[in-house]
């Protein structure tokens, strides 16, 4: 078959929706400041859509050094990939305090959390050597497990009785074939907000010889004392072999890097194919990462606004009888009763007549006949906005209950 013609009769899981949702349920356009309120087809909305924890997206300071940094440097500089011709001193420098930061040895950049912890997941493994993941590991965890030629096994989530079953099936294989073992878990699911079970995974190193690799992505200057993350959090920061984290959350930037002992960052710097063969970071980002991690280090007050916002909508939500699953970190799910349509409908009235901007989420990412409702809070959310979005809730919720958002067709 032509492949033009195979993708115009399949488009994807999302593609089918594009001529409906586009614009609106899908690829929405959220304009303004990025803040608590922006806004969408012009009007404004409180915002629950931006992984900006700590509200540094738009802090004068971080847009200060941004600007400076563009104009003192343009966006080229500099040239080439690191090995190459791309490296700076202040590459360097921006890897020794992320290290210093998350109480690891080293660490290296990457350009993107995605292409960087596949790369890395691709380095470490060989063919004789098993990779255990959880079974609802980001998208670039599920890709860089992919790509390894060996036997990969994916555990239930966050199921160390699951974890337990695998890593014996692993350890029976990399007996025969003289590998090791990688086990994948995240600081926190994005999804439904829980932390990967890390205390009880590591535990599991008593028993059973393997490597632990965490996705921080939503855990890095969120949790634990110094914002260090789910490790801090569990107190299991130093049995995190591999620590990974991206600057797309609470630095409110682009960029990612990996830490760990100075043999394994040295390792993936050499080997990680998509950071060696592809142009290095530019200088703005690592300019304005540097001062996005001062700010974390030396502004506590940013991660106790960000937890006055979380506990105050989480308890209010919870008062109110929402479910909001077993999240314990700042994601915030709100989970409701209903078919893919009525949910449709109900973030229409949500948007247009409450003027509140959530991410939905619906089958097939959770089960069928269940509506997920995702709040991401930040440092820069007010109480009013909490009290304003729970009163929305409550009345978008009884209108489903009552069936009100029955027949609904996808509006825009
Ligand atoms: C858990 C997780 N890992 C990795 C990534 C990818 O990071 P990046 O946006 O830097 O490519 C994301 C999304 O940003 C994420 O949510």
């Amino acid at each position: 078959m032509d492949i033009f013609e195979k993708i115009k009769k399949n488009r994807g899981p999302l593609g089918q929706y594009a001529a409906s949702a586009e614009g609106y349920y899908i690829f929405p356009k959220l304009g303004g400041e990025l803040s608590n309120r922006m806004t969408f087809r012009g009007k404004e909305v409180i915002c629950w859509s931006v992984n900006n924890y700590l509200g540094l997206g738009n802090h004068p300071e971080v847009r200060k050094i941004d600007g400076e940094s563009a104009a003192r440097w343009g966006l080229a500089y500099p040239m080439g990939s690191r090995m190459m011709s791309g490296d700076t001193d202040m590459h360097a420098q921006l890897e020794k305090e992320l290290a210093a930061f998350v109480q690891k040895e080293s660490a290296v950049l990457v350009n993107f959390g995605y292409q960087g912890i596949m790369s890395a997941i691709d380095a470490v493994l060989g063919r004789r050597d098993v990779v255990v993941y959880d079974s609802e590991s980001h998208a670039c965890i599920v890709d860089g497990v992919r790509m390894h030629l060996g036997k990969r096994f994916a555990f239930d989530h966050n199921d160390i009785e699951s974890l337990e079953k695998n890593l014996k099936r692993a350890t029976k294989i990399v007996e025969e074939t003289g590998g090791g073992i990688l086990v994948i878990s995240e600081g926190v699911f994005g999804m439904r907000g829980d932390q990967g079970k890390l205390r009880e995974i590591v535990a599991l190193k008593e028993k059973y010889s393997f490597r632990l690799m965490v996705d921080d992505a939503h855990g890095f200057g969120v949790l634990g004392k110094t914002g260090a993350g789910a490790g801090e959090e569990q107190n299991v920061q130093d049995e995190i072999d591999i620590y990974f984290a991206t600057f797309a959350k609470s630095m409110a930037s682009t960029g990612a890097f990996l830490a760990g002992d100075q043999q394994m960052t040295e390792f993936l710097k050499y080997n990680m194919r998509s950071q060696v063969f592809a142009k290095s970071m530019m200088m703005p980002l690592v300019e304005g990462a540097l001062k996005r991690l001062e700010m974390i280090r030396t502004m506590p007050e940013l991660r106790e606004n960000l937890w006055k916002v979380v506990n105050a909508l989480q308890s209010g939500l919870k008062e109110k009888g929402f479910n909001i699953g077993d999240t314990n970190s700042c994601v915030t799910p709100v989970y409701l009763q209903g078919t893919p349509e009525e949910a449709t409908g109900l973030v229409y009235d949500l948007r247009e007549h409450h003027s509140l901007f959530c991410s939905i989420v619906v089958y097939p990412v959770i089960p069928k006949g269940m509506i997920l409702l995702r709040l991401i809070p930040t440092a820069v959310h007010t109480l009013k906005d909490v009290e304003e979005t729970i009163n929305a809730f409550a009345a978008v919720s009884t209108k489903l209950k009552e069936g009100g958002y029955k027949d609904s067709v996808v509006k825009r």
